[in-house]
């Protein structure tokens, strides 16, 4: 397993590019089975979460590559099978189940397992099939759909805005017979970059965004060629890089139209964003830091996916912050190891109080999940010392060449081996 060394203390000056985003390649790219056709996709990010898609569209039998942030996918003759050893590593391989019900009426998906921020569970994916007329088995730790009539349009509600159920069922109308209703959907910019997919290949989609869709289903879909929106999760961790190592980046592609809630709460925390012709660019003000209060919500409010990230920041700022998690049930697995780091941080259920002021040291210290591992390299490089961020492997499923951006615009990091 791999680990980053990073020596902390120094202000990250210059200009980052940002990558195609890692959450809406994954459902775009596992639309492709829903396409009857050859699709080609750019800005495509290269994670090993990519890769492990792209491992998944060939065993399904779409020959599929990935060259220069372009993948390819060829049509083919689909299987219906995706492998538990698979889905294990990439709980998204689930959204294969939409879109492999509605070409081949059957659809066999390994359960994936939770995971470490929650239990995850797919019951909405499940329950908003059957209304379309999917009947599903679980044997042996499988998923296995079935719809040999197809499946047919319905008005369908989630009992939460569920992103990964929004993208399932949006693919699976899109090739329903007749009109779906979905309220209460998911409304994260990309599950609009999902519906921009599928209708540059020939679905009918409108309302995408809001909290109400309506889809009205069509034979086939075509092929396209189709540009991902850049990552405003990799955007907003270089943001608050900016912020707690007390340097200035430019940010080029970042999609801050899609980011008010982070920027609203990156501004009253003291940060300048600007926005200017050539990117969007960041540092602290001279009055430096100081605490507020974030409740993560379904977009539009304060995303999940920049907790832990945010959580740093407080731990740079002046005062306290309270740092609320709503969304999952166990995504906190990184306030101990800041802990560890200097920080002063207490949890009561759902709520993380951070008082800042303290500076970080640097300590080794270990990523449990993407986020978290996000988290302790913001972490290192705000603190003094050395830190060591252990099982990085978290890390790589959604930062393209994170050590590489970073030490191009001064920071200290470095990727090394571990004995293992
Ligand atoms: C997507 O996960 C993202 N992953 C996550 O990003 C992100 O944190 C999450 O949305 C919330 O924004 C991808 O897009 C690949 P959900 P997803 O279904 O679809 C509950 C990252 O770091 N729920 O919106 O799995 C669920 O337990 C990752 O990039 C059910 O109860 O999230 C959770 O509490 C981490 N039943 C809440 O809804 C269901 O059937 C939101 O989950 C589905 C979900």
């Amino acid at each position: 397993m791999d680990s980053f060394i990073i020596e902390g203390g120094v202000p990250l000056r210059g200009v980052i590019e940002i990558s195609g985003s890692k959450n809406a390649a994954l459902p775009i790219l596992m639309a492709s089975i829903a396409v009857d056709d050859e699709v080609s996709y750019a800005n495509v990010p290269d994670l090993r979460d990519i890769h492990t898609t792209i491992k998944l569209l060939n065993i399904l039998g779409r020959e599929a590559s990935l060259e220069n942030g372009v993948v390819r996918v060829k049509n083919g003759t689909l299987g219906k099978e995706a492998p538990y050893d698979l889905v294990k590593t990439m709980r998204a391989s689930v959204l294969c189940l939409g879109p492999l019900l509605a070409r081949l009426g059957e659809a066999k998906v390994s359960l994936p397992g939770g995971c470490a921020i929650g239990a995850r569970p797919v019951d909405q994916h499940l329950s908003a099939l059957e209304k379309m007329g999917a009947v599903f088995d679980l044997e042996s730790g499988y998923i296995h759909g079935r719809c040999p009539d197809g499946l047919r349009g319905a008005h369908i509600r989630f009992d939460m805005p569920t992103v990964g159920g929004t993208e399932n069922v949006l693919m699976a109308a899109s090739l329903a017979r007749g009109e779906t209703v979905l309220e209460n959907v998911a409304r994260e910019p990309e599950i609009v970059d999902l519906a921009n997919f599928l209708i540059r290949c020939g679905a009918r989609i409108e309302g995408q965004g809001t909290t109400m869709i309506r889809v009205q289903g069509v034979e086939r879909l075509h092929g396209c060629s189709y540009a991902v929106m850049p990552d405003r999760i990799e955007a907003g961790t270089f943001l608050i890089a900016a912020g707690v190592t007390g340097g200035e980046l430019l940010l080029k592609n970042c999609p801050i139209r899609d980011m008010s809630a982070v920027v609203d709460k990156l501004r009253a925390a003291g940060m300048i964003i600007e926005e200017t012709p050539e990117g969007v660019l960041a540092r602290t003000g001279e009055n430096g830091l100081t605490g507020v209060d974030i409740s993560t919500r379904p977009h539009p409010g304060f995303p999940t996916d920049m907790q832990a990230q945010f959580m740093v920041l407080m731990c740079c700022a002046r005062g306290s912050g309270l740092v609320e998690e709503n969304i999952f049930e166990n995504r906190f697995m990184h306030v101990q190891e800041l802990v560890r780091m200097g920080a002063d941080i207490h949890v009561t259920g759902s709520s993380a109080m951070v008082r800042g002021g303290r500076p970080l040291t640097g300590a080794p210290v270990m990523a449990s999940d993407l986020r978290a591992g996000a988290a302790l390299v913001l972490a290192g490089l705000a603190a003094e010392g050395e830190t060591r961020v252990q099982r990085i492997y978290h890390v790589d499923r959604g930062y393209e060449h994170l050590e590489a951006k970073l030490s191009a615009v001064g920071a200290r990091i470095r990727r090394v081996k571990d004995a293992d």
